[in-house]
């Protein structure tokens, strides 16, 4: 659906691993988009959308397969710019009467690759000559009429083709992916040069009409949301308090394993703003209900229910809310995998919430926005960077991270211990880069020595990972200096740590979280 008059874009999805990360590349180009499944996508609805542009996505089968993945050979005469990559870009080429192929060698990676510079994909500042990342095992081996070949590599003899009077173009490699060069500049040209659009896509404007939205949709109605601190709930708790006011209450369970001084900041970031702010101090109920219990499992599910249990009793007392805010983003919605028609996934931060809270209806007002999008939007908003930059955090918290039976003595061991490696690591300047770190307090105890005495005590972990979608994930290399520095500090000023260790293991085989 286009939002409000912005300039759109029809990303069809036919199973590419990529789909998710063409669709941030277009957006980063301050153009809106949108991926839908290739069948979902039909000639009518493309008509009456008539989006500024289409692009192809690629995907793992070939065109000549059983039941290949394909759109209506009319799309290309609409008159509107399409740009085919990867298997989008074969699909192009068979469905207007080119040759597809087996490669006799598959090409896979970086790959040098000679451009056109008339080619409006490639033209200005670009070189000629350059690096992209390709991935196929098929490939053009003959171009429909009407069509140049715009690049090509050793092993490929069409890694790019045009018809630029029709205004569609394909390229065989991926220029979404960060490995080829100039590639941003290469889905730009495409968005601006070919399809006309001016780029009218900022989270200045959406802001504006997502507030008129809710404010529209919401009435003089009650809103609730369950807020977490994460960046999802927080930007979601900043725009809708924006938009409706105190007709909104947010309910922050605080069950006491959150950061060092962490509930504090998030209930300050939100101490000026027109809402209904209930903090939950329910540290002694969670602790009880976890005395004797180190099983992981058992934990997370104990911490669960309480929290479920919490969040009802509080919102008992505002009585019915109309509507039910959920922090839900766009990777949560977007169909993954070959484009089925497969169920959107309802994602929510908390499980089983809706059963238990009485509402009319749910409203998701970020449901279009990727991460960093959202991030920008709490920006717009001024939340502060804290909130905005605050990276995941399992909702059990820091329960998850004290091996075997949590103590009162062992949770403020490690709220110091997490706060001087979290302050190091901004300090080395690394906070962004790395995507997730936090410290794990084991329960494993070994001799050490401080000054003349013998030492017994506890042992604690740093873990520090890169990852795109943390599903997999490798160990940051943090510099030795860093941890250094971390490990000095964290035995000094923080009792009963004799010795601090670092995770280097990637995941898989582990997991990010220790339990
Ligand atoms: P694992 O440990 O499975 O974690 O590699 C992957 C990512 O998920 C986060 N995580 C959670 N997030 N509730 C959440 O909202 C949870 O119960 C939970 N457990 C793990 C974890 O921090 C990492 O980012």
């Amino acid at each position: 659906m286009r939002q409000n008059g912005h300039e759109y874009v029809l990303i069809i999805d036919f199973g590419g691993q990529y789909n998710q990360l063409i669709a941030r590349r277009v957006r980063e180009c301050n153009v809106y988009c949108e991926v839908v499944p290739y069948k979902k996508v039909d000639i009518k609805m493309v008509k009456e959308l008539h989006p500024e542009g289409i692009i192809f996505t690629g995907g793992p089968q070939s065109v000549y397969g059983e039941g290949a993945p394909s759109v209506d050979k009319e799309i290309f005469g609409l008159g509107i710019p399409v740009l085919g990559i990867c298997y989008g870009s074969q699909l192009m080429a068979h469905i207007l009467g080119g040759k597809v192929q087996t490669c006799t060698t598959s090409e896979y990676g970086k790959t040098e690759t000679l451009y056109d510079k008339e080619c409006l994909l490639f033209g200005g500042e670009l070189p000629e000559k350059a690096i992209s990342w390709m991935s196929h095992t098929d490939f053009i081996a003959e171009i429909p009429e009407g069509f140049k070949i715009t690049a090509h590599t050793a092993n490929c003899p069409v890694a790019g083709m045009a018809n630029a009077e029709k205004k569609l173009y394909a390229v065989q490699f991926h220029p979404e992916v960060n490995h080829t060069e100039h590639g941003l500049d290469m889905l730009d040209s495409f968005l601006k040069k070919v399809c006309g659009c001016k780029g009218d896509w900022t989270m200045e404007s959406y802001a504006e009409t997502a507030i008129r939205d809710i404010r529209e949709r919401v009435g003089s109605g009650k809103v609730l949301l369950a807020l977490s601190g994460g960046v999802d709930s927080s930007v979601l708790a900043a725009l809708l308090s924006k938009a409706v006011g105190n007709q909104l209450t947010c309910i922050f369970v605080d069950h006491g394993f959150m950061r060092k001084n962490e509930g504090d900041e998030v209930e300050a970031a939100f101490a000026d703003r027109d809402v209904n702010f209930v903090r939950v101090n329910a540290k002694d109920r969670f602790m009880a209900k976890l005395n004797g219990v180190s099983d992981p499992e058992t934990k997370r599910k104990l911490i669960g229910e309480e929290f479920i249990r919490v969040f009802e009793a509080e919102a008992k007392k505002i009585g019915k809310v109309d509507f039910l805010a959920q922090g839900t983003i766009y990777p949560d919605v977007i169909e993954s995998g070959s484009g089925d028609a497969a169920v959107i996934k309802s994602h929510h931060n908390v499980g089983g919430l809706p059963d238990y809270v009485d509402f009319k209806e749910i409203i998701e007002p970020l449901r279009m926005l990727f991460k960093d999008e959202t991030r920008r939007l709490g920006q717009e908003l001024g939340l502060p960077d804290m909130l905005v930059w605050r990276q995941p955090f399992p909702g059990p918290g820091l329960a998850i991270r004290i091996m075997g039976e949590i103590t009162d003595e062992k949770l403020t061991i490690l709220q110091d211990a997490d706060w001087i490696f979290r302050e190091e690591i901004a300090k080395a300047g690394l906070d962004r880069s790395i995507g997730q770190y936090f410290a794990v307090l084991t329960n494993n105890r070994s001799v050490g020595v401080m000054g003349d005495f013998r030492t017994y005590d506890y042992t604690l972990a740093l873990r520090a990972v890169t990852t795109t979608d943390f599903m997999t994930a490798d160990f940051a290399r943090i510099p030795y200096e860093v941890l250094e520095v971390c490990s000095a500090r964290i035995v000094n000023e923080v009792k009963n740590i004799n010795r601090v260790v670092y995770d280097v293991t990637t995941k898989p085989p582990a997991t990010i979280e220790w339990e």
